[in-house]
């Protein structure tokens, strides 16, 4: 197997678990990306630093971009991917316990990704574990390789991930990537927050008292779009999550609080970044995808490079530089 010597990456990254954004120093967080922007310029080099080794993709809940872009990561790397889409697939359909289940896969794989609804189910994956377990999204709690998703991006355009005011609109309350972007983007210094949802949708109070309060972040709350776009750098714009509502009646009341649109953007300034995890259901028009401003599409690709990046730390497939170790 060919190992590559990356530059300003750690040690201690190799056999680590991702289950929160909080799991990584802000040191640790930045060799991703380092590696990750490396890896965006010059992927062959690293077409095969993962030979020989295996993914094992285990999604409890539907996913597109995540499931994919880890596999994508994965076999771009020279390594393989084996695992399900769907929990009826597999032995979870006959009883068997979540530990069970991650026991049995670490004894075949190098690293697991994986995503399900309970919230709390990726660290207890890990806590059953042989290798590395990375959180695909736990319920509607965390979703930090989403984080480093848009971090990357968010560097890409503005060099940097402090001294930003960040709009995070829609779904703040069920949205595991706000909460995890959230958490991140408060340990840089300089950042502020714009809160933008309906009352019904507001960001947990437990992100306020545990997140929020203590790391000193400004923030303010609002209800209307149009009021806060003028001022920010970067605007996040969120789903509302069907899925966690318990009832139907209150998902279709609010489906569309937020749409933005053609006139939304015309209040924006020109340096403005709109970001999205995705998948969008009405929350932004398609008349936006062509403005220089709508990075969403830039965004999925940066996903996919930066789950290169944690995979090849984790499994230990890039050394650390000489002398760090
Ligand atoms: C997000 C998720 O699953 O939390 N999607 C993603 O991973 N890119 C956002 C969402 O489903 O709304």
């Amino acid at each position: 197997m060919k190992t590559i010597i990356g530059k300003n990456t750690e040690a201690g990254l190799k056999g680590r678990s991702l289950i929160e954004p909080d799991d990584f120093s802000l040191k640790e967080l930045e060799a991703v990306l380092t590696l990750a922007e490396q890896i965006v310029k010059n992927p062959e080099q690293y077409m095969d630093v993962c030979r020989g080794k295996i993914l094992a993709t285990l999604f409890f809940e539907p996913s597109t971009r995540t499931r994919l872009s880890f596999e994508a990561a994965m076999q771009r790397l020279g390594g393989t991917t084996l695992g399900f889409a769907e929990p009826n697939a597999s032995s979870t359909a006959k009883g068997e316990s979540l530990a069970d289940t991650i026991h049995t896969v670490s004894c075949y794989t190098d690293v697991i990704a994986m995503r399900n609804p309970k919230e709390g189910a990726a660290l207890l994956a890990s806590r059953h574990s042989e290798v590395p377990v990375i959180n695909a999204g736990d319920g509607g709690h965390h979703h930090p390789t989403q984080t480093l998703t848009d971090l990357l991006t968010i560097r890409s355009v503005k060099g940097k991930s402090e001294g930003l005011t960040v709009g995070f609109c829609g779904d703040l309350k069920f949205g595991r990537t706000v909460h995890s972007l959230v958490k991140a983007l408060s340990r840089y210094p300089g950042n502020r927050f714009v809160l933008i949802s309906p009352s019904e949708l507001e960001i947990p109070d437990y992100i306020v008292s545990r997140v929020l309060k203590p790391s000193g972040v400004p923030f303010t709350t609002m209800s209307r779009l149009e009021e806060a776009i003028p001022d920010l750098d970067i605007l996040y714009m969120t789903r509302v999550q069907k899925e966690r509502f318990f009832n139907e009646e209150d998902y279709v009341r609010l489906k569309d609080s937020y749409i933005l649109d053609k006139a939304k953007m015309n209040l924006a300034g020109p340096e403005l970044g709109v970001l999205h995890p995705l998948p969008r259901v009405n929350e932004i028009s398609t008349e936006i995808d062509s403005d220089p401003r709508a990075l969403y599409f830039k965004q999925v690709k940066y996903g996919m490079y930066v789950r290169m990046a944690l995979i090849a730390l984790l499994t230990g497939s890039i050394l650390p530089e000489a002398g760090k170790a």
